[in-house]
């Protein structure tokens, strides 16, 4: 997407030097646009654990990287398996919750396999982080696709009238490598002339709605306004919201849904005002081997320091500052699970489905023969 009129996406290989992957340093958004290099597989891994990068399939495209840089360190004799193993391994536990960072580093393993010599590895582990890269490209913009004929329809029912989504945290381009996925049906309809307008919730403690998602948005165009976490409710209740759209960092096979913390109270105020509550996804977002969302998936737990303090710009530095009494303990969960029963519909790159096992493995036949999981695999992708 366009940044000050110039396209980017949030990763990419730096243009004359293939070793070095280039991301935008999401933590000094939206008030400084600063690009950082990544040369090690250490480095990819600060950066998703310290968010420099966030965002499902930017976690993932990242982790891609990540391996290849690993195959670059890695040593070239009989020990190059084990060592990408133990990258494949660190590499995984940098965050829990989006298992798009487990996909994409098994989507790796699996390809190395092919690889015959060190350096076979090392070019079949770029393609494949390139590969992956444009797989979230491909279907973020299916995404989009699919969406755009929900917009359309409520535009055509309002009279082509402003449509209101709401979404919640940052699902756009930046959590993603281009579009995004909750974002990518606005960029459709925006782009095709259809009137909208997106209530950014701020998002606290990282506030990626207030810092991201506004910041994108006003960088393409499009009409939206920040609001409180807690104004959501409000704004149902006055018929001042016409859809929700999230993104999910995990959804289960049966379909619920993990998003960041608040998700689910959005969903709850949508459900009891009548409002379709929309989550779009990637299948890489997808976790096939999980039903119950509640008791299975890991949520992430964050340092209280992001609850009890607040950044901003003030006299033009970014500058950090205590909101509560000082020695206050505070609990940072990153992550809320919203049951599938108050998902209206998945908009998938395959197209858009009721969140029910049946219905989302009507879309990906292939995944059916894959079964349920083993019952020991509890803590896949989890930090341990
Ligand atoms: O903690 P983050 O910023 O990595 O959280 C990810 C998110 O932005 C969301 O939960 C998002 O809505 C899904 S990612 C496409």
């Amino acid at each position: 997407m366009r940044v000050n009129g110039k396209h980017y996406r949030s990763i990419w290989v730096k243009e004359d030097d293939d070793r070095v992957i280039r991301v935008i340093d999401q933590r000094f958004l939206p008030h400084r646009f600063v690009i950082e290099d990544l040369r090690t597989s250490g480095e990819v891994i600060t950066a998703i654990s310290d968010m420099h990068v966030r965002g499902a399939g930017l976690i993932g495209a990242a982790a891609g990287y990540g391996m290849y840089l690993a195959a670059l360190e890695a040593p070239q004799d009989g020990s190059f398996d084990r060592f990408m193993a133990d990258a494949a391994r660190r590499l995984k536990a940098a965050r829990p919750t989006a298992v798009n960072l487990s996909w994409a580093v098994d989507r790796q393993l699996r390809a190395l396999e092919y690889g015959k010599t060190a350096a076979g590895k090392i070019s079949v582990a770029f393609e494949t982080a390139r590969e992956i890269a444009s797989i979230d490209i491909d279907t973020c913009r299916r995404i989009g696709e699919y969406g755009l004929k929900i917009i359309e329809e409520m535009s055509r029912k309002k009279g082509g009238k402003t449509v209101n989504i709401l979404t919640h945290c940052n699902a756009g381009w930046l959590a993603m490598v281009d579009y995004g996925t909750a974002t990518a049906p606005v960029y459709a309809a925006f782009e095709k002339g259809v009137d909208v307008h997106v209530w950014v919730d701020e998002t606290r403690p990282r506030n990626q709605g207030a810092a991201l998602t506004a910041w994108e948005l006003e960088q393409q165009g499009v009409p939206c306004t920040i609001i409180a976490d807690n104004a959501g409710g409000h704004l149902m209740q006055h018929g001042m919201v016409d859809m929700v759209i999230v993104g999910t960092d995990r959804t289960t096979i049966a379909g619920d849904v993990a998003n960041k913390i608040g998700t689910y109270l959005k969903a709850l105020a949508a459900r009891d005002n009548n409002i379709p509550f929309y989550v779009a996804l990637p299948s890489s977002s997808i976790d096939w081997e999980i039903e119950e969302g509640l008791s299975e998936i890991p949520i992430e737990e964050r340092d209280g320091d992001e609850v009890r303090y607040i950044e901003g710009l003030c006299d033009g530095e970014i500058k950090r500052v205590l909101l509560t009494p000082e020695g206050s303990r505070a609990s940072n969960y990153g992550f809320d699970v919203t049951p599938a029963r108050l998902v209206t519909a998945l908009i998938t790159e395959r197209g858009v489905c009721k969140a029910g096992r049946k219905e989302i493995l009507s879309l990906f036949p292939e995944r059916e023969k894959i079964g349920p999981p083993p019952a020991t695999d509890k803590t896949r992708g989890s930090d341990e």
